[in-house]
């Protein structure tokens, strides 16, 4: 997490969360610097023996900012729409070193990425690659594509972001993957560099990493095709909670260094959550508290739109008061938004440390999939980014205006 207490007050980093409410509306994101960067390092040293790309994903957040302060540490971007590809591009991150996934690539998106000629188009069907080879003809180019292969493999992870089972809509299946391989020769306008794969997402386990590797290791061969890249993809999990399990990604580049000799490739690994999802937590306020039933309700100023994960997929953030009190309030505490929706909650405790109506609140590891899965909905304008770096504090996005909606 980015947090930590002094006493019994809140900081992020040596900043006071307190004093940062003084000066930005809530709800707001606040994410440490220094917890991303720890983060990437970590990552790039773990698997410092195999001299990945890491192409970070820019889906789990699309800041500009921070895409361009991964881009100094050294990353790529992976990127899903012509959206994402802007942004990179305006984070200056060379073409070189990105790469454009996405089941449903449009038209338009596809001449983008041609003309940018990014690293890969990871092409994910037989039509996406007729559609390169003419769009790359007319421009008179070769394109570079990597190959998403299916592999047929459940990751063990929540079955909303799994992606590598045999029946869900990524990538190739293996027959068609290798059929693809067959034909490839009557592409002429497209090369094949690589071979990828995406599994699923918060991953824990290593096993189905493994498998895969196997399931590649077996592909390759048998398409007798000398893939310069393997782009591995993300999914690696974090802990959201003490309890959580959490990944050992040291067990997993061992088998990656393995893989790699015998394949003699360059490896690719494309991850969101591990570099920023306990680098980030919403801050919002208590707009009133109320008891129903039994219950007590604590209403906040952010909502589902602001902050979508436990509504979409029952996921669990922990919450923590920015100032503790040593009282309780004992009994069942549900946290809502003010949205007109049941689903508009994020999570319930028994006995919570007393709060009251106007404290703040931080919803905790929410970097990943926090600010970018947020919307206007019952035209609630978008949260500011905040960011501490090196004891500064930097507002990377400024709230949304009304204004701006309409
Ligand atoms: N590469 C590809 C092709 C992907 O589809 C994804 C995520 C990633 C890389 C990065 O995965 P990561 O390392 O962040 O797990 N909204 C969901 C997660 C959806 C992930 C979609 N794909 C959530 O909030 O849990």
């Amino acid at each position: 997490m980015n947090l930590n207490y002094k006493g019994q007050k809140l900081f992020v980093d040596n900043i006071s969360i307190r004093n940062l409410e003084k000066r930005n509306v809530t709800p707001f994101y606040i994410y440490s610097y220094k917890k991303i960067r720890d983060n990437f390092k970590t990552f790039l040293n773990t698997f410092k023996k195999i001299n990945p790309l890491i192409c970070f994903s820019v889906k789990s957040n699309s800041n500009v900012f921070l895409i361009s302060e991964l881009r100094k540490l050294g990353s790529g971007a992976d990127v899903v729409s012509e959206g994402e590809l802007v942004k990179a591009l305006k984070a200056k991150v060379n073409p070189n070193k990105i790469v454009f996934s996405g089941v449903g690539k449009t038209e338009n998106e596809l001449l983008l990425a041609i003309k940018k000629r990014v690293l890969l188009i990871n092409i994910e069907s037989e039509s996406e690659a007729q559609l390169i080879n003419r769009l790359s003809k007319k421009l008179n180019r070769v394109t570079n594509i990597g190959v998403r292969v299916n592999p047929g493999i459940d990751p063990q992870t929540i079955s909303k972001i799994s992606t590598g089972k045999i029946d869900s809509k990524f990538g190739l299946p293996k027959t068609n993957f290798l059929n693809f391989c067959k034909n490839i020769k009557k592409y002429k306008n497209i090369r094949v560099r690589a071979i990828s794969v995406h599994i699923g997402s918060q991953i824990t386990s290593v096993i189905p990493y493994k498998k895969t590797l196997n399931v590649l290791s077996k592909l390759i061969k048998s398409s007798k095709i000398n893939f310069e890249y393997v782009d591995l993809g993300g999914g690696f999990g974090i802990q959201y909670a003490n309890k959580d399990k959490k990944i050992n990604i040291r067990n997993y580049s061992l088998l990656v260094e393995r893989f790699q000799k015998k394949m003699n490739c360059k490896i690719i690994f494309e991850p969101g959550r591990f570099i920023i999802g306990n680098s980030g937590s919403l801050i919002s306020k208590i707009v009133f508290i109320k008891k129903n039933g039994k219950k007590r309700f604590i209403i906040l100023d952010a909502g589902m739109n602001d902050f979508m994960r436990p509504a979409l997929y029952g996921a669990k953030h922990n919450i923590i008061p920015v100032s503790k009190s040593k009282k309780k309030i004992v009994g069942n505490v549900e946290f809502v938004g003010p949205i007109c929706e049941s689903t508009d909650t994020f999570l319930k405790y028994k006995n919570y440390s007393l709060l009251n109506e106007n404290d703040l609140v931080a919803i905790t590891n929410v970097g990943a999939y926090g600010s970018t899965l947020s919307s206007n909905y019952n035209t609630r304008p978008l949260a500011s980014e905040i960011i501490v770096k090196n004891g500064k504090i930097k507002v990377i996005r400024k709230r949304q205006k009304i204004s701006e909606i309409i």
